[in-house]
């Protein structure tokens, strides 16, 4: 049986006799048991022997030690041990009245016997309790429990979460696409069962991406002939401004179609990474922004290198500098080292984007307004192209507000080392 629940029981169980086990073994050496009938007997006897001569021979006793007071002690009562002893002496037939006090030290009594003239005789009693040297074995005994029960629960606890931490693995396992990687059918039944449910739903994952993928593909290569003939039945329409009409939207379908392709080769396309040096990539594409009659000017660029496919890097970078020209009216790019992490700012001073909206940017075909979309032509796959290829070199890419206005995107690459490759 290799269940969970049959594992944690038995664990358990273990657990409770190997520390009774543990805890009477070590109480039978290191523990006295409590005063028996026949320990006080024995001193109920030897009291009233004792007492029997002083009566005998009272000078006698006194001259070889013995404490004799007219009253009994006036310490605190041990009132347990006052029973038995009192016990103890009528089981004996003895008709002596008694106390018992709490001695100086731990463990020992004093005992009062009263004699028969009314004069008490006081006797300490020693040998109630562990002696000198069973509390270190007493000590050893706590010690091997906690550590006893310590080493289990740290075993059972790590026993108990494995299927946690194998979706914790599993979580941390993820790639930029967002897939789970294969995990292992192996171990107990349960860690089995979460093996094979997050292996499902990582299949169906990968196949609902790969249909979307197929669907985009599909629709933007579709569109492609459709697009073709309308072009060419645009070309016969006489009124020339109704014409250019025509072929602005036949022209942002195209882009639309086009950046539909662009995104499925970003997502399944598989690029070779090599050192780039970020702030000449930036550098470039800043320059090529004058040439689209677009602004973007550099802030401070520091030399950082990182690792990434210079076409697709670009790729991004330009579509989140364009979108800052355009969408923001001018661009300003920045890049710096913060930790191990090469960080680009990019900022305008644009509208912005409404912040119940900025969840979505990274959507594709996500666009805010249409009386921007009129102004502004565009697919709204720029954002979710340029997230995919950060993603995959590493990087991270995030957008706030900045105030009083404009939106800034955090992009942040791991610095190529010399020992990266
Ligand atoms: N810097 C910006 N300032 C304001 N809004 C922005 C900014 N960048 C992006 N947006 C908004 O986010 C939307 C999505 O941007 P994205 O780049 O994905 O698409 P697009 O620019 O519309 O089209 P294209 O696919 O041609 O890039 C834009 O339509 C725009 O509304
Ligand atoms: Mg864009």
């Amino acid at each position: 049986m290799k269940s969970l629940v049959f594992r944690i029981a038995t664990l358990l169980v273990a657990a409770i006799v190997f520390v009774v086990i543990l805890s009477t073994v070590a109480a039978f050496f290191a523990l006295r048991p409590p005063i028996s009938n026949d320990f006080s007997s024995v001193e109920a006897r030897k009291l009233e022997l004792l007492a029997t001569l002083v009566e005998k021979d009272r000078s006698a006793a006194v001259s070889a030690g013995a404490i004799i007071r007219p009253q009994p002690s006036d310490r605190e009562a041990d009132t347990e041990f006052a029973t038995i002893m009192s016990e103890s002496l009528k089981r004996i037939g003895s008709p002596r009245a008694s106390t018992v006090v709490h001695g100086d030290e731990p463990w020992t009594a004093l005992v009062s016997l009263q004699l028969a003239d009314g004069d008490w005789l006081h006797t300490p009693l020693r040998g109630l309790g562990p002696p000198p040297g069973e509390w270190k074995r007493l000590l050893t005994w706590l010690v091997l429990i906690i550590v006893g029960s310590a080493f289990i629960a740290v075993f059972a606890a790590t026993k108990i979460t494995r299927p946690l931490q194998l979706i914790e693995n599993a979580m941390a396992g993820v790639g930029s696409d967002g897939l789970l990687s294969h995990i292992p059918e192996t171990g107990n039944r349960e860690l089995r069962a979460t093996a094979q449910a997050l292996n499902r739903l990582s299949t169906r994952l990968r196949a609902a991406t790969e249909s979307r993928m197929r669907l985009v593909a599909a629709a933007g290569h579709d569109l492609r002939t459709p697009l073709t003939r309308m072009r060419l039945r645009a070309e016969f329409i006489k009124d020339k401004a109704e014409r250019a009409k025509w072929f602005a939207d036949l022209e942002e379908l195209d882009s639309i179609a086009d950046s539909a392709i662009r995104l499925v080769r970003e997502e399944v396309g598989a690029s070779k990474p090599e050192r780039v040096r970020l702030d000449a990539a930036i550098q470039r594409i800043v320059n090529e922004m004058s040439a689209l009659k677009l602004t973007a000017e550099q802030g401070h660029l520091e030399t950082m290198t990182i690792f990434a496919d210079p076409l697709a890097l670009t790729r991004a970078l330009r579509n989140l500098i364009i979108n800052a020209a355009t969408h923001g009216e001018a661009a300003v790019v920045t890049v710096e080292r913060q930790a191990d992490r090469a960080v680009v700012r990019i900022k305008d001073s644009g509208p912005g984007v409404p912040t119940d909206l900025l969840g979505q940017i990274f959507e594709p075909f996500f666009r805010i307004d249409i009386a921007r979309r009129k102004a502004i032509p565009g697919a709204g796959l720029g954002m979710a192209i340029a997230k995919e290829i950060i993603e995959r070199f590493n990087g991270s890419i995030t957008v706030r507000n900045r105030t009083p206005r404009g939106l800034e995107v955090i992009v942040t690459f791991p610095e190529a080392t010399d020992e990266t490759s």
